[in-house]
């Protein structure tokens, strides 16, 4: 191949990136990547509901490629974990042997981003350093497994027409918003893959626990979920509890109520994690927890909504 038709070769592909706007958005997704993406929440702060502070670790020092012989990290597991069934059981351990890189049983110490490495019998966070050895408040050694349900659709007014945004003309969407209890930040409705379950059953049981607080259209709700959701991301979550033996990992799926006639339409109620929710509009300065934010730009690049 001479190196023009070479250059040419991206051309083949645009019609299929044309076709599938999703496909774009994945292939130029900005989201966390190891050996790029630098710790934000999870680094030179106190970790959550402790007096523990993690050891400073600076931009460069991140990445485990960096030689940091000074690194001493504190080790933290808080003491509510000890004993829970959703929980490992401590290690170094003599009855414990995890399988890593696996599925282990019913649990899945699988990352998204490919074989994490194991030291000294425990495994390491595959972004980098967090200042924290240990498992913070996350029961699962390596990747705790959540997923995320993004429910949306078009805001409208009062005559339900569809409202865009004056300067870039776009429709804006909304999404449903839950105010965390645990760091009092606005997130997407998610919640923890318990062992052996579906990921499509962990969405739509989470959004019906935080969102709705359960609901007699409980049928109606499942009829929406079941339709399907459009996945819009899979991999490493930057969230507060991480440390560099544990850490947040979540599918992301975007359920649309295109004519707003379906959960559109239902009064939202927050329940179990959750102290608040609401439709919210999405845009640019939508701030939520952890790296969710660039997750629902994922949707809003698929849907060609304002931003
Ligand atoms: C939440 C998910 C979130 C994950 C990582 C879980 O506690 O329920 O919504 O993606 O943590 O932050």
């Amino acid at each position: 191949m001479t190196s023009f038709e070479f250059a040419l070769l991206p051309l083949l592909f645009l019609p299929l990136i044309l076709e599938n706007p999703l496909t774009s958005a994945q292939m130029m997704s900005s989201l966390v990547k190891p050996g790029i993406f630098r710790h934000l929440m999870c680094r030179n702060n106190m970790y959550p509901r402790s007096s523990v502070l993690r050891y400073p670790v600076s931009d460069e020092q991140v990445f485990w490629s960096e030689p940091f012989p000074d690194y001493c990290p504190p080790a933290y597991t808080a003491p509510h974990i000890g004993g829970q069934v959703w929980a490992d059981p401590p290690l170094p351990s003599d009855t414990f042997w995890p399988q890593w890189n696996q599925l282990d049983g019913q649990v899945n110490r699988e990352s998204f981003h490919g074989a994490y490495n194991v030291q000294n019998g425990l495994p390491l966070n595959p972004i980098g350093r967090t200042g924290l050895t240990g498992r913070g408040s996350l029961g699962r050694w390596g990747p705790n497994h959540a997923a995320d349900p993004i429910v949306t659709r078009w805001k409208r007014d009062d005559q339900g027409a569809i409202v865009a945004n004056p300067t870039t003309g776009k429709n804006i969407i909304q999404m449903v918003a839950i105010q965390r209890s645990d760091n009092k930040l606005w997130a997407i409705p998610g919640g923890m893959v318990d062992p052996g379950e579906n990921v499509s059953v962990t969405l739509k049981r989470e959004f019906t626990e935080e969102a709705l607080n359960f609901t007699d259209k409980a049928n109606m709700v499942e009829r929406f979920f079941q339709a399907g959701g459009v996945q819009v991301y899979q991999g490493y979550v930057d969230d507060f509890r991480n440390t560099d033996n544990a850490w947040m990992e979540t599918t992301a799926l975007n359920f649309h109520d295109e004519d707003g006639s379906q959960v559109g339409q239902l009064e939202l109620m927050a329940g179990d994690d959750a102290s608040n929710v609401r439709w919210t509009d999405v845009d640019s300065n939508l701030k939520l927890h952890a790296n969710h934010a660039d997750i629902v730009r994922e949707v809003v690049i698929r849907r060609n909504a304002h931003w």
